[in-house]
């Protein structure tokens, strides 16, 4: 298995804005403010704590990306997102190892252009590879 190091965690929220607030109260530090994804058409913004990094994601249309699951999970961390140097093979070998890409390899404005990708699998859920 090609090497993965974990990036951030995804967290669902419904207002980005209050969410943000909360985790501010909390001792988290604004990595990246704000920012409109409108390919997948939801708000992102990075904060970090204590080294973690969460991404807080937040749909504003819809048809957003995230419409259904909101829907399901309602405020909830979401994915775990791992980042590679090889993003090819690790994604070659996710896919050996069982899991199932659910979209196609798409730059992510909010990660400086890199390309991410969802992947699910039967026994853990979702995942995130970014390039
Ligand atoms: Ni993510």
């Amino acid at each position: 298995m090609t090497s993965l190091s974990i990036h951030h965690i995804g967290y669902l929220v419904k207002k980005i804005e209050k969410a943000k607030d909360t985790f501010l109260s909390l001792g988290y530090q604004i990595e990246q403010d704000t920012l409109r994804d409108e390919i997948r058409k939801v708000d992102i913004c990075f904060l970090i704590k204590d080294g973690y990094r969460v991404e807080l994601v937040s749909p504003y249309a819809e048809d957003s990306v995230v419409s259904g699951l909101m829907k399901r999970y309602k405020n909830s961390p979401y994915h775990i997102c791992y980042e590679t140097t090889d993003f090819d093979a690790a994604l070659t070998d996710l896919t050996a190892g069982g899991f199932i890409a659910i979209d196609t390899p798409t730059p992510a404005p909010a990660l400086g252009g890199r390309d991410v990708v969802f992947l699910s699998s039967a026994v853990l859920g979702m995942i995130e590879l970014m390039s």
